[in-house]
């Protein structure tokens, strides 16, 4: 196949020269791994705003009616990042700075991929994940379930993602030129805690012996190096819930993911790029736009005079070769060309894992929750966890991202695995509510199969990052009479699904649930790129490394 677009870039005529060819046959022969110009990828990063309404806007994920914009913590974006393979595959990765993708919006911006580009871009080549912040505008998705508490869908929130997803992979396009990609992992082991201890527990023990710790703690980067203007960005995967942020907070913020991604970005323009030990933040030195040696009277103007001339100017300083205005000025044009610095914190398995590592607590009595339900006196909407900037969730937010910046830098700056070999997509559609499953354990052997959706009672306890309202508890597998028959009310579980559910009692059988429409998916959109070695594995909600690495 070819790539068509990018013929102008001639980068890969040198391969048509003759004498280039003997050179190539000549390193093969020799087993040598060295490419026919150096790099194997063309590489283009994207970054594009993606806040959308901030005011009276339902926002996604602790999924409380309560919790509605009403302003900016900071900025949310989308970040793109495209690798081509000459005369090869491509492929696209988008991070989102939201809750998580949705099928709907994928769908959108392929529509509008293919209007400009053809068959560029399509459905099974793009892949598009959330970092799953709690604090972004909600209504974007297309299941009832996800779009009960913004009261249905959100033109606004939608469209904001759409427009910024389509902008930065067109930024990321315009950006593609020859470069390299390498490729670190390490550990990070205060970024998040197990906020459902008691139920890692009921995993076999045989399995918990695999691993050394009840989440997972690792880190996987990826440096994009572009061959002129060296490092472009970074997209690194790891997990932790998007929950620093709380379910009271009315402010649109990426929470620490977001957070960690504009520390990035930050020190990699301000030039501290390189020294690993220099991760400084300077808090202490932000300009005051009032000073405050100067007095509030404003009688006072001869002392200010004198204040002012108290004031020494710099002495300045000869011109040199460097810092000529001519030549400051060349640099400032050249400088014009060259891509901003993306790096995105992309979110993986952070299923039960929490940002707010300090445990969950009473807010009445200060002690530990109870270890198995999670909740205070029997009273599940009194436990919060905490986190390391307790009582403050900014700071929570700020020191939750700093710890993930800090880990990127290592690893970028140590990255020098360098990723090699063809590119490669599947896509396909799966139908959870019907697989087969085998299970077997020592000799034990059987076949098992999924059912549809169906929220469990202790879904609505929520967990100890947002518990839910009422009665409701983590760890319920009875029930109860009363929200029996307001369910009922909705939909009557079929015995089929209750047995198959077993023991999970049945809240909201979602999966069953059809009108107006579906209320949650059954069928999900599972995306697998490949670039060399490494295989990404993507739904809407996150993303997995290929753990043979
Ligand atoms: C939690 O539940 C387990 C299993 O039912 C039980 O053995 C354990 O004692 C309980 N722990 C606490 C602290 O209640």
């Amino acid at each position: 196949m070819e790539f068509p677009s990018f013929d102008h870039l001639n980068v890969w005529r040198a391969c048509a020269n003759v004498r280039v060819w003997i050179l190539f046959l000549l390193l093969l022969l020799l087993k040598s791994d060295i490419a026919c110009s150096g790099s194997d990828y063309l590489v283009g990063l994207g970054s594009y705003d993606i806040t959308g309404p901030a005011a009276d806007v339902n926002m996604m994920g602790y999924a409380n009616t309560g919790q509605i914009a009403s302003g900016i913590h900071f900025r949310l974006r989308a970040r793109a990042f495209i690798v081509a393979e000459p005369n090869g595959n491509w492929v696209v990765f988008v991070n989102l700075d939201a809750c998580m993708a949705s099928q709907i919006v994928k769908i959108k911006v392929i529509e509008r991929l293919k209007a400009r580009y053809g068959d560029l871009y399509t459905e099974e080549n793009v892949a598009i994940s959330g970092i799953h912040t709690h604090a972004g505008p909600g209504g974007y998705l297309q299941y009832v379930v996800y779009i009960v508490t913004s009261l249905g869908f959100v033109h606004q929130s939608f469209d904001v993602i759409v427009n910024g997803i389509e902008k930065c992979i067109i930024q990321a396009h315009e950006n593609l030129r020859p470069g390299s990609i390498f490729i670190n992992k390490g550990e990070l082991l205060d970024g998040g805690v197990n906020r459902s201890p008691s139920a890692y527990l009921n995993n076999p023990a045989t399995e918990r012996r695999k691993y050394k710790y009840n989440v997972d703690t690792e880190m996987t980067l990826l440096k994009f190096v572009d061959d002129e203007w060296g490092p472009v960005g970074s997209f690194n995967w790891f997990p932790t819930h998007g929950t620093s942020m709380s379910r009271t907070n009315s402010l649109i913020s990426g929470d620490n993911k977001g957070a960690a991604a504009r520390f990035m970005e930050d020190w990699f323009e301000q030039k501290d790029y390189g020294k690993t030990d220099s991760v400084v933040f300077e808090d202490d030195v932000l300009l005051r736009r009032i000073s405050n040696i100067i007095p509030s009277r404003h009688d006072n103007h001869h002392e200010l005079l004198e204040l002012a001339t108290s004031f020494q100017s710099p002495p300045g300083r000869p011109v040199s070769k460097t810092s000529s205005v001519a030549k400051r000025v060349r640099s400032a044009h050249r400088k014009v060309d060259k891509p901003r610095f993306v790096s995105a914190f992309c979110q993986s398995n952070c299923g039960d894992v929490s940002p707010n590592v300090l445990g969950a607590f009473c807010i009445d009595t200060g002690l530990p929750c109870d270890f198995n339900h999670s909740t205070c006196g029997g009273k599940n909407e009194l436990c919060y966890s905490r986190g390391p900037g307790y009582p403050d969730e900014f700071e929570s937010t700020r020191i939750i991202g700093e710890r993930q910046f800090r880990k990127a830098v290592d690893l970028f700056n140590a990255a020098d695995e360098e990723i090699e070999g063809g590119v490669d997509f599947r896509h396909a559609y799966i139908d959870f509510s019907q697989l087969e499953v085998t299970i077997s354990d020592q000799g034990y052997s059987e076949v098992v199969k999924t059912c549809p959706a169906a929220m469990g009672f202790a879904f609505a306890a929520g967990t100890t990052d947002g518990p839910g309202a009422f009665d409701f508890q983590q760890g319920d597998d009875k029930g109860n009479p009363f929200w029996k028959l307001v369910r009922d009310m909705l939909k009557t579980p079929s015995k089929e699904q209750t047995d198959c559910q077993r023991p999970k009692p049945i809240l909201l059988d979602t999966g069953e649930m059809k009108k107006p429409y579906d209320w949650a998916p059954s069928i999900l959109p599972i995306q697998i790129l490949r670039i060399g070695q490494l295989i990404i594995l993507s739904v809407p909600g996150g993303t997995i490394l290929s753990p043979s690495l």
